[in-house]
């Protein structure tokens, strides 16, 4: 097993890929603290993982005082967090405009002061609260560490609204200083920037969205919530050991760079 004896700290992991990348790492022998706005959700994931040990809380990832309070009790559990997967994100939000078809050329200018910044709220001041925080225990136990940032495929080129792809776009930005800043106490920070995965948010992706999207993929289809769970585990894991400040880009081929 390549995590045993390690602790990931999952956000957003009662949904999707969350919840698939942590049940690879509770394979793999890592201890799990699922974390999740809806702890219900995070709940249930821990009762599907392999293994003992694990734990699971509720965080709201856009609140600085909530993420402290979570990284604390976490903390508490496991005097250690060998790995973070940032992953907890929405990609839409009342008020962001996504009710107007991008070919009409009206998202942007419907997207509402509070559309906007409610979901850069969570999915870069949510990355960057979980990492610094989870920082200050990997700085402290001196043991190492793997960061490994959700971004996306609208990180790296034009997908989706404008708040997404800005948020997506920040979260490879915060990759790469804190990579540079935290490679000298053996902390790797890196991304992932999934295509398209078949999971709870792109569930109400209409089909004549859809099936152009995998005509124009070489591999031709959808990506699993698997397909991320095995990058997910290459990047916690010592196979990656020299990769920091990298993204990778399971997609099927469907965006190249
Ligand atoms: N599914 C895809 O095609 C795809 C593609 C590229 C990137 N992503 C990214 O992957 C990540 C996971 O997406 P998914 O497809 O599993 O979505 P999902 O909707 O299935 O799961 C997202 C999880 O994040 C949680 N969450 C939302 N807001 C939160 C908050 N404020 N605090 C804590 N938790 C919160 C939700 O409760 C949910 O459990 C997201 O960051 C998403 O942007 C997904």
């Amino acid at each position: 097993m390549k995590l045993e004896g390690r602790v990931a700290l999952v956000t957003g992991a009662g949904s999707g890929l969350g919840r698939e990348i942590s049940c690879r790492l509770a394979r793999e022998g890592a201890r799990i603290a699922a974390v999740d706005l809806r702890p219900e959700t995070a709940e249930e994931t821990l009762g599907i993982l392999s293994g003992d040990g694990h734990f699971a809380c509720a965080v709201d990832v856009a609140s600085g005082d909530a993420v402290r309070e979570m990284v604390t009790q976490v903390d508490s559990e496991f005097g250690q967090i060998d790995i973070l997967v940032n992953n907890a994100g929405v990609d839409r939000m009342p008020g962001d405009g996504s009710d107007k078809l991008l070919e009409t050329g009206q998202q942007t200018i419907h997207m509402s002061d509070e559309g906007f910044t409610s979901l850069m709220a969570i999915n870069v001041n949510g990355v960057f609260f979980c990492l610094r925080e989870t920082l200050r225990v990997m700085q402290r136990e001196e043991r190492g560490g793997s960061i490994i940032n959700m971004s996306s495929i609208a990180g790296l080129s034009p997908n989706g609204n404008v708040s997404y792809a800005a948020s997506k776009a920040a979260v490879l930005g915060i990759t790469r200083a804190t990579a540079r800043e935290q490679g000298r106490f053996g902390i790797r920070v890196n991304a992932i920037c999934p295509g398209v995965i078949e999971t709870p948010m792109t569930a109400g992706v209409p089909e004549p969205m859809l099936k152009p999207l995998i005509k124009a993929t070489p591999l031709r289809r959808t990506g699993q919530p698997d397909d991320i769970a095995s990058t997910a585990l290459f990047l916690a894991s010592d196979d990656s050991s020299f990769i920091t400040g990298q993204w990778i880009s399971p997609n099927g081929g469907l965006v190249m760079q």
